[in-house]
């Protein structure tokens, strides 16, 4: 049976990239060794990770003000060491509360620091100004709330305090001007690959700042200084997140998969929107393009739409627990065949139970 998977996170891969990596995992390049045995001091896997270094590098349009680090722990990890690293002499920081990802980065943050919360959504469109505190030592935003289906369309300014963005979601999904951001982290298991790899880009500026006793692998400087190798690094999700680069290049750049995602989503869109059957609470402005959030009439038939829609091989579905309802995510792999497909399902679900 033909599936198409909408999962918020472990996203689906281009097939082609599935179809390269089959290949290297028998053998890497005529070396005898699978791709899973390439050890990380090899020159080998030196030549991938400059090869993804640069690649990322071009497709985000970097200076060189700006580092990229290659770690692990996922962004949850991130959320802790963000004040670990960047606090400084400083002792608050600022945050844009959106929604349940923005609340864990919050939480883990106040172990470390003062957390001022500078402004309030309400879980279904974002608050458009906000007043920062005297001196945080970084503004935090959520770019894109995975769970409630929101995404900043607009970034705001923030000016001399270093704006620190967790981008886990919309990563790589579309242009951005990176000079707006001190810090941009994010998880690759849902547009640049698999779990097991997070990639922190950020401006030299803010290097030299950690506190005493961060472990090295996920001290910034030292991993900087070390060329993100300060320590057995992920080594196959970088060799993924290789191949995706290279993928993000083939189809035009960010750009291009931009206008993709942009193309894929305002159809889900006025799907949803076609009459009141489906109902997505968020408001138009504050969509997001990668997690398509809506609500059926009644409990029950969210139930059933999830059953019926599994069965016809639309998998994981299922809206975050804290939310409920419905979720599409529609991270950059997702082909516009599985959106076309999933459309001409709801519309006759919509037909047979409205
Ligand atoms: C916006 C956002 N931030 C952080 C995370 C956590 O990522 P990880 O599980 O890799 O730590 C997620 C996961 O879905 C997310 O969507």
């Amino acid at each position: 049976m033909k599936a198409f998977s909408f999962a918020s996170g472990q996203s689906v891969l281009p097939p082609t990239v599935v179809a390269e990596l089959c290949r290297d995992l028998a053998e890497w390049r005529d070396s005898g060794l699978s791709l899973l045995e390439l050890p990380f001091t090899h020159a080998d896997f030196g030549d991938l990770l400059a090869q993804a270094q640069g690649d990322l590098r071009a497709l985000l349009g970097l200076s060189d003000s700006y580092r990229v680090l290659f770690l692990q722990g996922g962004a949850s990890a991130q959320f802790g060491l963000l004040p670990m690293n960047l606090l400084g002499s400083k002792t608050g920081v600022d945050y844009v509360e959106t929604g349940h990802w923005s609340r864990r980065a919050m939480a883990a943050a106040a172990a470390w620091c003062d957390v001022h919360v500078v402004a309030q959504g309400d879980g279904v469109s974002l608050p458009a100004t906000w007043h920062l505190s005297a001196d945080p030592a970084y503004c935090h935003l959520t770019t894109n709330e995975t769970a409630e289906g929101l995404q900043f369309h607009h970034i705001p300014e923030t000016g001399d305090v270093p704006l620190v963005a967790d981008m886990t979601a919309d990563f790589l999904t579309r242009p951005i001007s990176v000079e707006r951001f001190g810090l941009i982290y994010a998880s690759a298991q849902k547009n640049l690959g698999v779990a097991g790899l997070t990639i922190v880009v950020l401006n030299a500026k803010l290097l030299g700042r950690a506190r005493h006793g961060v472990p090295a692998p996920f001290n910034y400087t030292l991993q900087a200084d070390a060329g993100s190798r300060i320590n057995t690094p992920p080594t196959f999700a970088i060799a993924v997140a290789a191949k995706m680069l290279t993928w993000l290049k083939a189809n035009g750049g960010l750009e291009s998969v931009g206008a993709g995602n942009a193309h894929k989503s305002a159809k889900l869109y006025a799907a949803i929107d076609a009459d009141g059957f489906y109902q997505c609470p968020v408001q138009p402005q504050d969509r997001s393009l990668l997690n398509v959030r809506f609500h059926l009439p009644t409990l029950h038939l969210n139930t059933i739409f999830l059953e019926e829609s599994e069965a016809h091989g639309f998998l994981h579905l299922q809206g975050h627990p804290s939310i409920g309802g419905i979720r599409v995510s529609l991270y950059n792999a997702v082909p516009e065949e599985a959106v076309d497909a999933l459309i001409v399902f709801m519309d006759d679900f919509r037909r047979r139970r409205g």
